[in-house]
């Protein structure tokens, strides 16, 4: 007796909560009560359904296929006068989508603030061009998010979750036969080569913090890599890297610096790429690779720096560096250029003074030692020659000499300092003397040509003043002569 009376009053009690629903409950969705006792494809949407983040929000079948979801008659409820448009052609079923995504008030009205500039993106995008059989776009809402059991983004069942979203652009992207149609140029090892890298290592353990596919390349707004609207675009690169890896609360968790950025935009590169717009100098990927191994190994990166800075790589393999920075394990061009901190080298950085890097291994007994201090010695030897003639080529202009010669083949100094610098990474004395000596032959070649000039220039005064004074003494004798010659005439007269 009891037991009947709780149940009347928790059937009385369930009743009275659920008319305090929202109007649009899905209790009331006919379309989906009538499907649910169907067949196969007409039974598997309303099946998978009460999985989707539409159902949680309340939103009936009709709220995609159109009708009247509050009818029980199938023939009302599917009746293109209640706008049932059955299913979707794949041309065109994204319309349904945006319908509401593309719509700030619809979404309002369901009480959500998500932004609604998917589809605006999409349809810019690589993605939304036709398919090679015009079925539609290539790939449109449908394609990435499923439907009937469309999760939210951050789901970990959603199928663009992080640890999900590998195998879905995979899906295309590994399929050679797929792509072909499209672009038979592009790669389609991208997976591949993404599973060798740390960020690839740690999503295939479930680690959803790494970067995958769209956090390099976005999710709507993917373009061709070689776009400068693309995510990858080499300016754009630092700003995708840094997204992570300046958040220093993400990066203390895996135990990881988090300044490569801020060490980056203020380098030679950085500055070089970022502000100079030269495409020449490394973003982030030309040093880390796109989709591989990341980051390259100790054995690898002098290889990295090399693939544009051939000559130093050259020099730097043959050197007796090259065998010991291996056995010691010391990174290669890194250990005295940094990595993300690259600067511009000056002679500064060379020699026994404090501020030379050789000093922070090599001390007064050893051999590095002496031909650091002794290639300081000739660089600072060369500059200062150079600077010197340069006053003097400057002191003979001016007087009105004619050094152009000598000022032209002066040029060839700089050329030949850069060389020099250049040459430094053979670490080897006679190779860097080699290099260097041509330039303090052309300077005391310069510099004997500017004394020449000057002391030409001063014989040629000396001498115009000797002349001067003949000429003066010549006038005045003259000027008496006559004088003279006059005043006979006068007493003659
Ligand atoms: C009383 C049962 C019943 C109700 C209510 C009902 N359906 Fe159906 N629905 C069916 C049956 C049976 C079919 C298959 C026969 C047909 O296509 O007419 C079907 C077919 C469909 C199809 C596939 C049509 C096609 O062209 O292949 C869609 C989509 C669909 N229903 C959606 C809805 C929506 C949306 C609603 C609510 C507005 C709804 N149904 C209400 C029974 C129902
Ligand atoms: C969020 C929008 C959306 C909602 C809500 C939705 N559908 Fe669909 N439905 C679609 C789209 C889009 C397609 C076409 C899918 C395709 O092209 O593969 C589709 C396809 C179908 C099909 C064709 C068979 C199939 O699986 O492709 C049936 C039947 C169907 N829906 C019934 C339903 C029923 C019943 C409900 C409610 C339980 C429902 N749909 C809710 C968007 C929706
Ligand atoms: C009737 C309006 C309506 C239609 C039609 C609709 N949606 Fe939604 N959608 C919503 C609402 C409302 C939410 C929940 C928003 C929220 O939680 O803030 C949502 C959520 C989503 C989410 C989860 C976003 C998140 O929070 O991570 C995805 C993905 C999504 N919809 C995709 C689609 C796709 C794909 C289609 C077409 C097949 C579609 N929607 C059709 C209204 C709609
Ligand atoms: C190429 C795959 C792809 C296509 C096509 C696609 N999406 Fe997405 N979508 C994603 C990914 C990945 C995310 C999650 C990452 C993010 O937040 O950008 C996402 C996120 C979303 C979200 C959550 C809010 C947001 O903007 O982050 C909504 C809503 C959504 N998509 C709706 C749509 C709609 C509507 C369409 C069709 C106009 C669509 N998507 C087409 C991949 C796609
Ligand atoms: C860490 C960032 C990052 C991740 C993660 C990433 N990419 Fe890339 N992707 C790039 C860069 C950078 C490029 C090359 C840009 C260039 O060449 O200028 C690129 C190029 C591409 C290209 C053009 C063809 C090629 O291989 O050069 C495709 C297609 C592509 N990625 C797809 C993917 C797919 C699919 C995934 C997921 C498995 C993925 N990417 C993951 C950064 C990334
Ligand atoms: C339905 C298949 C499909 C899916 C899913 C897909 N793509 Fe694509 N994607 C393509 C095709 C086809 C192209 C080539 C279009 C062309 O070149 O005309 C392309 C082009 C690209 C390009 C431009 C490559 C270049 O430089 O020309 C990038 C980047 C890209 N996709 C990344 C992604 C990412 C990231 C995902 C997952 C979020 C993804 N794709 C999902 C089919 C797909
Ligand atoms: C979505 C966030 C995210 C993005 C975007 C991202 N990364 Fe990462 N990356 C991580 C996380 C998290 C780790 C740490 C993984 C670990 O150590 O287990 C990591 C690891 C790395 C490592 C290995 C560090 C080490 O020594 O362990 C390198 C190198 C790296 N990322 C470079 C890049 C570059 C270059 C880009 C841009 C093209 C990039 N990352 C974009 C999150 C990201
Ligand atoms: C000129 C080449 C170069 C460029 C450009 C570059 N890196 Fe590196 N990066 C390196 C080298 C070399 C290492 C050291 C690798 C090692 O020791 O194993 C490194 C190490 C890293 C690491 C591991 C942690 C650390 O700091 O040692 C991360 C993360 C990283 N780089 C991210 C980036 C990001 C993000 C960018 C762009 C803002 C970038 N790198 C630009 C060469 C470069
Ligand atoms: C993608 C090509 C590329 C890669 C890879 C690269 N560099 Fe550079 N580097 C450049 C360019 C271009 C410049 C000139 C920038 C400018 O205009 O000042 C430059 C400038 C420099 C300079 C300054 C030269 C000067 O006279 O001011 C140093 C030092 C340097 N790089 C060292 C390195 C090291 C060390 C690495 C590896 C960790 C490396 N680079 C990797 C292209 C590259
Ligand atoms: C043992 C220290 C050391 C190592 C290792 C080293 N460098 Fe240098 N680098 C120097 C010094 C010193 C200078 C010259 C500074 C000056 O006099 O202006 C220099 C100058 C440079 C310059 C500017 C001059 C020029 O050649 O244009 C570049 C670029 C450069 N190094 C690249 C590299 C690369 C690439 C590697 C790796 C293959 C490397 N360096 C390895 C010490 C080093
Ligand atoms: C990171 C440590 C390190 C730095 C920095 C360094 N060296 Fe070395 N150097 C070595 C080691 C180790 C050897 C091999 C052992 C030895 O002969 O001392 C070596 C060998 C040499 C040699 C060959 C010596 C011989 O016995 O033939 C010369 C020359 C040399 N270094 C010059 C320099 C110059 C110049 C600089 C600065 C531009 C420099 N090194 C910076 C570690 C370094």
């Amino acid at each position: 007796m009891q037991k009947t009376l709780l149940n009347i009053f928790i059937i009385i009690l369930l009743s009275t909560l659920s008319s305090l629903l929202p109007a649009q409950t899905v209790a009331e969705d006919e379309c989906m009560n009538c499907h649910q006792v169907l067949d196969d494809e007409l039974l598997v949407p309303a099946q998978k359904y009460v999985t989707d983040v539409h159902y949680s929000k309340h939103i009936p079948c009709s709220g995609c296929h159109g009708g009247d979801s509050k009818s029980d008659d199938m023939d009302i409820a599917m009746s293109k006068e209640k706008g049932f448009i059955g299913v979707p052609d794949r041309s065109v079923r994204y319309e349904v989508c945006i319908k509401c995504h593309a719509n700030e008030e619809t979404m309002k009205k369901y009480d959500s603030n998500l932004p609604v500039n998917q589809f605006e993106n999409l349809k810019n995008s690589i993605h939304f061009q036709p398919t090679y059989n015009n079925v539609g776009p290539i790939a449109d809402c449908v394609t990435c998010h499923s439907v009937h059991d469309i999760k939210q983004v951050d789901n970990p069942k959603s199928t663009v979750y992080p640890t999900k979203i590998v195998s879905l652009c995979g899906s295309c992207h590994s399929n050679a036969n797929f792509m072909k149609n499209y672009n038979p140029a592009l790669p389609v090892d991208q997976v591949v080569k993404y599973k060798t890298s740390i960020h690839g290592k740690m999503n295939l353990k479930g680690d959803p913090n790494v970067a995958e596919c769209a956090s390099c390349h976005g999710s709507h707004d993917i373009f061709a890599v070689k776009d400068s609207r693309s995510h990858v675009y080499k300016t754009n690169i630092p700003e995708v890297c840094s997204k992570c890896h300046s958040d220093s609360k993400l990066m203390t968790k895996y135990n990881l610096p988090s300044d490569q950025y801020s060490s980056y935009v203020k380098s030679v590169h950085g500055v070089a790429l970022l502000e100079k717009g030269d495409l020449s100098s490394p973003s982030c990927n030309d040093c880390h690779g796109n989709h591989g191994a990341i980051p390259p190994g100790v054995e690898s990166i002098s290889k990295v720096c090399g693939n544009c800075h051939v000559l130093n790589m050259e020099l730097f393999e043959q050197s007796p560096h090259k065998k010991a920075f291996d056995e010691n394990d010391f990174p290669e061009c890194e250990t005295c250029h940094d990595n993300h901190d690259v600067v511009h080298p000056t002679d500064a950085m060379v020699g026994v003074q404090e501020s030379s890097v050789c000093t922070d291994c090599h001390s007064s007994d050893d051999k590095g030692y002496v031909v650091a201090s002794n290639i300081k010695e000739l660089l600072d030897s060369l500059t200062t020659e150079d600077k010197e003639t340069k006053k003097i080529l400057e002191e003979a202009t001016q007087k009105g000499m004619d050094v152009s010669d000598a000022e032209f083949s002066l040029k060839d100094v700089r050329q030949i300092l850069i060389q020099s610098r250049t040459s430094i990474h053979a670490f080897n004395m006679k190779k860097f003397k080699d290099a260097i000596t041509p330039g303090f032959k052309i300077i005391s070649k310069s510099k004997k040509a500017g004394v020449d000039a000057i002391d030409d220039y001063y014989f040629r005064r000396e001498g115009l003043g000797i002349a001067t004074l003949i000429v003066t003494v010549l006038v005045i004798g003259l000027y008496f002569k006559i004088r003279k010659m006059e005043k006979k005439k006068n007493r003659k007269t």
